[in-house]
């Protein structure tokens, strides 16, 4: 089966000065070349899990880094599995999905609001957050329901939701810290993706269940990351800041996943309001700074690491959403649509040339300006975003049909008291052990050494 969809795949070879040379190729006004190209990387990237392997845990990638060092934190399976639902509604081919199915489930944790026990070590708001984006993905998509006895998509948003609007506390006036426990390295930074993920979550559960109660919430954290300055007047996202100085201490960095977190949001804002004006604004304005950043001759380009490829394995993966989140503000907000095809064409052209990487000629480096000098970077993050750039383009050839909302067809079972159960559980809030605090600080400390080598930003 996959070596007919590989013999299906545009090859190209160039014939190198000293060596052969070989990237994958994609047509864009072929929604066949577009399928075949993106299911080579989709295969490529899914050999990366071994959640069915003997030693490896359903629903999980290898990992977290230092174990194996280039494993991935848990977060980025959640990242994955919404790829692969986007991948399927685009595309059609459910090759992966029992797998991507099974592997959200796996995951949904002891109290049913994705924040398992077991990654208690790394959770973020952002961390719990991307798997509750890809549960709200499969919700607006109609991906397959869990089985009965199970939460449904949308109760497990729903949960993520719950979970996370009772968080926002007093310090820098308000919004969501980025790590959920207090024992976890970066409790005292405030930032754009922690908020920026229940802003998007909070805008589409609106949308989906016409339920106000969370635009007032979205709405909430729009007028938060604006008041503090995360988010400025020219629409530049900032990364975060600190409460210890009431978060002035902003950190300037910017990537491309936090501008498109909340512009995806705020084009869900601008869907559930009718076409309001002033989330029209919002739209145009965040739309305007996202494409004139992060897309330098047409092509994604995550600015703050890609010039020196100093990306961690989180920020290779970023380009990923930064193509998806842009996609689907075109099916909310489909004005947008002249500004962003040209972004998206340019990008899935040059992200097929630089799969063209080690032994086996199409492994996906990050350096998409490159052309088809691989840049010798791989990983699930360079499989993911290649792909992402590639599928969406199938939006010029086929009808993708738009998030359905609960009034438009979707039937995904919801749950008001969505994640009670961890508020009531004191398990689930109990403070940190001391080995469980010395097993944190040790694993932050490597990780932010290692960070801090290349960003001096990121002191703590
Ligand atoms: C996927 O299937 C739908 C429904 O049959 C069809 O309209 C659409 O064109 C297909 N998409 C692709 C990319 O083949
Ligand atoms: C992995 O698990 C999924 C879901 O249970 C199953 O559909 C798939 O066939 C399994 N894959 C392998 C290679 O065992
Ligand atoms: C939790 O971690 C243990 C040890 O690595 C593993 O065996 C188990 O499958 C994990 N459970 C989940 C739900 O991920
Ligand atoms: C802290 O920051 C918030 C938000 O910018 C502001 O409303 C508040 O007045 C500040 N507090 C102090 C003590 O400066
Ligand atoms: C969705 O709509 C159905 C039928 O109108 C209704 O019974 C259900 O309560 C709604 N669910 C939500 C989450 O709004
Ligand atoms: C949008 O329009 C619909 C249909 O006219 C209406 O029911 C709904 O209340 C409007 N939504 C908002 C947020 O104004
Ligand atoms: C977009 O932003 C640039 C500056 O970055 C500005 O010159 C231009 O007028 C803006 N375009 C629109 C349509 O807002
Ligand atoms: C809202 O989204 C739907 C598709 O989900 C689209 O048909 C509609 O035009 C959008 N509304 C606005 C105001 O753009
Ligand atoms: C709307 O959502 C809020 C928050 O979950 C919930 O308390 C309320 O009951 C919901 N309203 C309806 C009509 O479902």
């Amino acid at each position: 089966m996959y070596s007919t969809i590989f013999s299906r795949a545009g090859v190209a070879l160039l014939l190198g000065s000293s060596s052969l040379v070989s990237a994958l190729t994609v047509d864009l006004d072929s929604p066949q070349s577009i399928k075949d190209t993106a299911a080579t990387i989709a295969y490529d990237m899914m050999s990366y899990y071994k959640g069915n392997q003997s030693g490896g845990i359903i629903g999980v990638l290898p990992g977290p880094p230092p174990d194996p060092p280039t494993g991935y934190y848990w977060w980025e399976s959640g990242a994955m599995w919404g790829t692969i639902i986007e991948y399927w509604h685009y595309t059609n081919d459910s090759s992966y999905n029992a797998v991507a199915a099974a592997g959200i489930e796996a995951q949904v944790g002891e109290n049913l609001d994705m924040m398992p026990k077991n990654w208690s070590q790394s959770m973020g708001n952002d961390d719990q957050a991307f798997w509750g984006m890809t549960a709200m993905l499969a919700a607006e998509y109609k991906f397959q329901d869990p089985p009965p006895t199970s939460p449904g998509w949308l109760a497990l948003a729903q949960a993520v939701f719950n979970t996370q609007a009772i968080r926002p506390d007093p310090p820098c006036g308000g919004g969501l810290r980025w790590q959920v426990y207090p024992y976890l390295t970066g409790y005292d930074y405030k930032n754009s993706i922690a908020n920026g993920c229940f802003f998007n979550i909070g805008a589409r559960l609106a949308k989906y269940t016409s339920n106000d109660t969370y635009a007032v919430h979205a709405t909430k954290a729009w007028d938060w990351i604006t008041s503090v300055g995360l988010m400025d007047h020219d629409y530049n996202v900032y990364d975060g800041a600190h409460i210890g100085t009431n978060c002035t201490d902003i950190n300037r960095v910017q990537f491309s996943y936090n501008s498109a977190v909340w512009l995806l949001g705020a084009a869900n804002m601008y869907n559930y309001t009718n076409g309001s004006a002033i989330w029209e604004e919002r739209v145009n304005g965040l739309l305007n700074r996202t494409l004139n950043l992060f897309f330098p001759d047409n092509i994604a380009y995550e600015i703050s690491c890609e010039p020196k490829l100093s990306c961690t394995t989180d920020m290779f993966s970023f380009k990923a959403y930064l193509t998806r989140w842009l996609a689907s503000t075109i099916m909310v907000a489909p004005y947008t649509r002249e500004l962003i095809m040209p972004k998206l064409r340019a990008s899935a052209i040059a992200a097929a040339k630089q799969c063209s990487g080690d032994a086996n000629g199409r492994t996906c480096g990050l350096s998409w300006s490159k052309g088809t000098v691989w840049d010798g970077t791989k990983g699930v993050g360079q499989q993911m975003g290649a792909m992402s750039a590639i599928f969406v383009n199938l939006l010029d050839h086929v009808y993708v049909p738009p998030p359905v909302t609960n009034s438009t067809g979707g039937t995904s079972v919801g749950n008001n008291n969505a994640g009670s159960q961890s508020v009531a559980d004191p398990e689930a809030l109990k403070p940190a052990t001391q080995g469980d605090k010395v097993g944190a600080g040790i694993l932050t400390t490597i990780v932010l050494v290692g960070a801090t080598g290349m960003f001096g930003w990121m002191s703590i």
